[in-house]
């Protein structure tokens, strides 16, 4: 007998995108969608419509693209809201309409100034007005672990009654543990009348690390859809992880009984495409997508390992993506080697693509001996930010001079929008400072730096540098990375390419609603 399916409903673009820092262009976030559907998770949430002009613009993007997965809007439990979510879906194969009210004391007394009769009305309000524009529509509850059990109940037997397809169960402000919350979904199965008419859906917050256990707890007593975020992003501490959750069902099937849809051999290459897109690395302990998930470093496990793969490995690397690292590329590849290792990675270029690739690819292999597949993806990240970034500006060349003794001073030469050369040169207190000092003078976008690191991509004194910063502008964190065997290069990168994020995503005009 097939194994009941659990759905999965991706946050990535919505929940996602309200990590601070994590905010993301309209073909970003396309770019996103398209790797969700190769994925297929269920359901894309694609955005909150209402929220912004570029919002609405995302989110009607991806459903006039996206096939194969429903795709959801957001919306704030007014008319407004549900009419633009509803206007945004309306290209969508399998649209969906996801209403959200606060229901806890807590919200009700000091964000809706509401009581709970009319908080109550609303939600059924809306959820009739969203079903007279699509036959799916989510409701949540939000704060639903915080809110009056018996409130919830009548709450979420008011909405279904009124038409929602999914009760979503938001663990919002992370608090539950996994006995907690199984025993809320048990209740809410119980105390329910009408729960048979609707699907079960849980979204849990990160702020304890028990999302994903919060998650698979419900599952595990019949909760059948789980929102997620890939690299587990989102507010705050974040969402419940996708690929973590997804390989949670997958592995121990035998005591869920369930499954999931999702291609999971897709999973290494969407953490890889969020992260580049994002700035967010990925910690290298990071179960499932990170460097070190499959790797054994003691040398017992490593000759049990090779002796017996499922001593110590509960998955196997491939189920999720990841390739062997047995290929390394040299200054000796040529181009049709490039493009088959690149396709193996899950990169398919088009001609003019691969011939900048290639043109990057040799510049590296010049530089250093061997280019590994951590070596490519870097290469191919910045590939992207090259192209994302062109309409802005972008770093043509950079110079730097400093010592012990001398003061350090940088020049720098930018291409402008309209293809204009500007050049400029400042003093700093590091070679670092220098440069993002000589970029502010023709750039002249007011931030501030708050967080710099660069990591190695791989081991050698030759590897490639990966350059991370976190810059501020009004009020609003922006994430930068660039990447060479030059560091101060990939400083030079990274703090352009936070430049250039500030002023797309300011085009947007995003505000923060949820
Ligand atoms: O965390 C939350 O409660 C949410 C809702 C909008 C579902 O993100
Ligand atoms: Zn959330």
């Amino acid at each position: 007998m097939e194994a009941e399916k659990v759905l999965i409903f991706d946050t990535t673009l919505r929940d996602g995108e309200q990590a601070a820092g994590a905010a993301m262009t309209v073909n970003e976030k396309i770019e996103i969608a398209e790797q969700l559907e190769k994925l297929k998770v269920d359901i894309i949430e694609a955005g909150f419509a209402a929220s912004s002009p570029g919002d609405f613009q995302a989110v009607s993007a991806i459903a006039a693209q996206i096939r194969g997965s429903s795709v959801a809007s957001l919306a704030r439990a007014n008319p407004d809201d549900v009419d633009r979510a509803a206007e945004a879906v309306r290209g969508a194969e399998s649209p969906r309409i996801h209403v959200f009210l606060s229901t806890s004391d807590i919200h009700l007394m000091h964000g809706l100034r509401r009581n709970r009769e009319e908080v109550m009305d609303m939600a059924v309000e809306m959820v009739r007005r969203a079903k007279g524009y699509v036959d799916d529509v989510e409701f949540s509850p939000m704060d639903a672990t915080r809110t009056n059990p018996e409130y919830l109940y009548t709450m979420l037997e008011a909405t279904i009654a009124a038409g929602a397809t999914t009760v979503n169960i938001p663990d919002t402000v992370g608090y539950s543990i996994p006995e907690e919350f199984a025993g809320l979904i048990r209740n809410i199965f119980e105390n329910v009348p009408n729960i048979h008419k609707a699907r079960v859906s849980v979204h849990c917050h990160n702020d304890l690390g028990l999302a994903v256990a919060n998650s698979l707890a419900a599952v595990a007593v019949g909760a059948r859809q789980v929102e997620g975020c890939i690299n587990g992003l989102g507010e705050r501490a974040g969402n419940a992880s996708l690929e973590e959750v997804v390989m949670g069902i997958r592995t121990r099937g035998d005591i869920l009984g369930v499954s999931t849809g999702v291609d999971t051999k897709h999973l290494y290459n969407s953490s890889r495409l969020v992260s580049d897109i994002t700035g967010f690395a990925v910690q290298p302990n990071k179960a499932i997508v990170g460097v070190n998930a499959f790797r054994h470093a003691s040398g017992i496990h490593q000759d049990a390992v090779i002796k017996e793969r499922t001593t110590f490995e509960i998955m196997d690397a491939t189920e999720v993506g990841w390739q062997s690292n047995a290929i390394v590329l040299g200054k000796l590849s040529g181009r049709a080697g490039l493009r088959s290792r690149l396709e193996e990675l899950g990169y398919n270029l088009q001609k003019e693509e691969l011939d900048n690739a290639f043109k990057a690819f040799k510049e590296l292999a010049d530089k250093k001996r061997e280019v590994t597949d951590r070596d490519l993806e870097a290469l191919m990240a910045e590939e992207r930010r090259t192209v994302a970034d062109s309409g802005t500006f972008r770093l043509d060349h950079v110079q730097v001079s400093s010592g012990d003794t001398s003061m350090p001073t940088a020049t720098v030469q930018l291409v402008g929008p309209d293809e204009e050369i500007f050049r400029d040169a400042a003093t700093g207190a590091g070679p670092v400072d220098a440069v993002c000092n000589a970029i502010n003078r023709i750039v002249q976008k007011p931030c501030r730096l708050v967080e710099y690191s660069v990591k190695s991509i791989t081991e050698g004194l030759d590897a490639v540098g990966d350059v991370s910063i976190r810059v501020e502008s009004n009020e609003k964190t922006y994430v930068g990375r660039g990447a060479s065997t030059d560091i101060i290069v990939a400083s030079a990168r990274a703090y352009m390419n936070a430049l250039n994020r500030i002023m797309a995503i300011e085009n947007n005009q995003s505000t923060d609603n949820t």
